[in-house]
């Protein structure tokens, strides 16, 4: 049997441990959580209902309109032939923003002068792949964008 009585060094070994272990801590847990993005809110989207019309967007000056689609960013176009197209505003170069430029009939990105037509096809530049294509349907004054296959 161990009869040992506890001592004050070993009590003092004990409260000097603790505090270097909180200290470490306070240094470590903060780092942690600095580098483990926190879990995000935002679902992945598959349609979305766009908050504004038809006569929004053809008022534009840029004829087109950016939207936020899930975690990502989406933009919407009115060609000269009426028609709509959504697609993912991201530049698959290095994710600039892309912008609707009416002037040469392409979808531009300025970082790096990529160059998509109004289909989200890579036509020029650095840009090694198409835009994502989204489906627009229209429904009244409604316009719905949706991933395809979605
Ligand atoms: S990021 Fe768009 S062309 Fe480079």
């Amino acid at each position: 049997m161990n009869d040992a009585k506890p001592t004050r060094r070993s009590f003092l070994n004990y409260v000097l441990g603790g505090g270097v272990l909180a200290t470490l801590g306070s240094v470590v847990y903060p780092a942690f959580r600095f580098i483990v993005p926190p879990p995000s809110g935002e679902a992945n989207v598959s349609q979305l209902k766009l908050p504004f019309k038809r006569s929004d967007i053809e008022a534009d000056p840029q004829r087109a309109r950016t939207f936020k689609f899930g975690r990502t960013l989406g933009i919407i176009v009115a060609s000269d032939a009426g028609e709509l197209k959504a697609m993912a505003a991201t530049c698959t170069h290095l994710d600039c923003t892309v912008q609707h430029r009416p002037d040469l009939g392409i979808i531009w990105c300025a970082c790096h002068n990529g160059r998509y037509d109004l289909d989200g096809k890579n036509i020029s530049g650095p840009p090694p792949r198409p835009l994502e294509r989204y489906v627009v349907n229209e429904v009244g004054e409604d316009i719905f964008v949706s991933r395809e296959g979605a």
